[in-house]
């Protein structure tokens, strides 16, 4: 079938508009399918004999319209149109009271299954390889231990390797913080930098107050030092909510508060900074330490990250945890702490629990950090984690059954999904499993097994059509009654 010459057979508006027009028609009858490009702005130009300027101004009026996305170095993509997005998930409500965490043997079952090779990996948190400059990261790595050979016969006792404590207080003034080489301390990964901060704030027994839901690790850590739980409301973009922090502070006695403000895990919400500067005001008046996890905080999708709430510690009472894990290398186990006025304490228990950290790879991460670009890598993470998050946010959005939930994180690569009420999201993670899916059962994410019938979805894996035919078939197991 021919098409018709714009240029000729003219109804009266701009051309670019029904150019526009032609093309919502298609996206609406199904012919350019959510998710898929749209021809290139030449490839319009072509086929519809029209002037560059005249596709370009097209496709921006479809991206007012919201019906088309642009996508840096990769052209313009059909997206859900506002209207059908799904709903984000509920504010949560767990009980008042403190109680002891028992994530039982799901932990295990769930590692299991994320690290099957086979599977279709929607369950851990990690992105793909390919986003990370592992090559280069390798080759500083190979150069660190030619010219210092003699590191692999000394212990880099706590707190660390200067080069790297220096590169690290150089970014954190991006967070908003003012730190100098000597407040912090590396650690093994964020993981470590957490256990050190409960263990210098508390002793088993005592209460910590954790988002709900949580990062399962966290919980974990809870459950092995003895610490009881008392689960915080959340809200969806903002993450926790302050007056139900504070109606806690006060029937529960509250040793310490340990929160992901920024992007957390799972729901990979941002507390905004007014708020931050509140909630550490907050404890503050009642002398109850913050333990701050931002290990996502350098993935915001916008140009600049949000502050940290360390940014607003007047008092040295919060005590900040991060680490390379999700940014550059998980391998390397590089991760540190600015423990406020606990140093002397996290230092020491620093000490204690590992000596110190590996020093070529502390050593090769500074000057990775002082030569590699990683500024330039992290654009590149950043815009690919957006893209990730929108197309398996749309892909839940056509292949999940109504009532599903989703939260619209500004950070990060993770989503946090509230399935219809009948759904058993253990038995959804078992059965997908056999079919070669990893997911993240709510029930992880909580310290007495509730969220049942949520799951997070990992969206660190390039868009391809085997991840897409993995969501496409969660959606229809989620349809079964399982
Ligand atoms: C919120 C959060 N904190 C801490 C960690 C552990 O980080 P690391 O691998 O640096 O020990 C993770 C890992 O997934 C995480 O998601």
């Amino acid at each position: 079938m021919t098409q018709p010459v714009l240029e000729t057979v003219r109804a009266p508006g701009p051309l670019y508009r029904e150019v526009a027009d032609r093309i919502a028609r298609l996206i609406e009858g199904g012919a350019f399918r959510v998710g898929g490009r749209v021809p290139s702005v030449r490839a319009l130009r072509r086929s519809q004999r029209v002037s560059l300027a005249t596709a370009l101004q097209a496709y921006r009026v479809l991206e007012d319209r919201g019906l088309i996305e642009a996508r840096p170095q990769s052209g313009f993509y059909v997206r859900l149109p506002p209207g059908r997005l799904p709903l984000e998930p509920e504010e949560s409500q767990p009980p008042v009271r403190a109680r002891p965490v028992a994530l039982g043997d799901l932990v295990a079952r769930f590692q299991q299954a994320a690290r099957d090779p086979a599977c279709v990996g929607l369950g851990t948190a990690l992105v793909h390889p390919g986003l990370l400059p592992i090559r280069a990261l390798h080759r500083t790595l190979a150069a660190v231990g030619r010219h210092s050979p003699q590191l692999a016969n000394s212990y880099d006792v706590a707190p660390g390797s200067l080069a790297l404590r220096v590169q690290i207080a150089r970014r954190a003034f991006a967070s908003g913080c003012t730190l100098a080489p000597e407040d912090l301390i590396v650690t093994n990964g964020c993981q470590e930098a957490l256990q050190l901060c409960l263990r210098a704030v508390a002793r088993a027994g005592d209460t910590i107050g954790i988002e709900s839901p949580t990062y399962f690790g966290l919980l974990q850590s809870l459950e092995t030092l003895g610490l009881r739980a008392c689960q915080l409301p959340t809200r969806a973009r903002e993450g926790l909510c302050l007056e139900g922090l504070e109606a806690r502070l006060d029937r529960c006695r509250i040793k310490a508060v340990l929160l992901m403000p920024n992007f957390g895990n799972p729901l990979g919400a941002c507390l905004p900074d007014a708020k931050k500067q509140k909630l550490v005001r907050l404890l503050a008046a009642r002398g109850v330490p913050l333990i701050e996890d931002d290990i996502y905080g350098e993935l915001a999708f916008a140009p600049a990250r949000p502050y940290t709430a360390k940014a607003y510690d007047r008092d040295g009472l919060v005590l900040l945890c991060s680490s390379f894990s999700k940014t550059l290398a998980p391998g390397y186990r590089i991760g540190w702490v600015a423990p406020g006025r606990y140093r002397h304490q996290v230092t020491r228990l620093k000490y204690l629990s590992s000596i110190g950290t590996a020093s070529v790879l502390q050593l090769a991460v500074a000057d990775f950090l002082a030569h590699g670009g990683f500024d330039h890598h992290l654009r590149r993470l950043r815009r690919a984690c957006a893209e990730q998050v929108a197309r398996t946010t749309d892909a839940v959005a056509c292949h999940f059954p109504a009532g599903t939930k989703v939260t619209r994180p500004a950070g990060g690569y993770i989503l946090w999904v509230q399935l219809p009420p009948h759904v058993d999201a253990v038995a959804l993670f078992e059965r997908a499993w056999a079919e070669r899916i990893s997911i993240a059962p709510g029930p992880l994410f909580a310290a007495d097994g509730g969220f049942r019938n949520y799951l997070r979805l990992n969206c660190g894996l390039p868009w391809s059509d085997q991840v897409e035919r993995a969501i496409a078939r969660l959606g229809q197991l989620t349809a079964k009654r399982l």
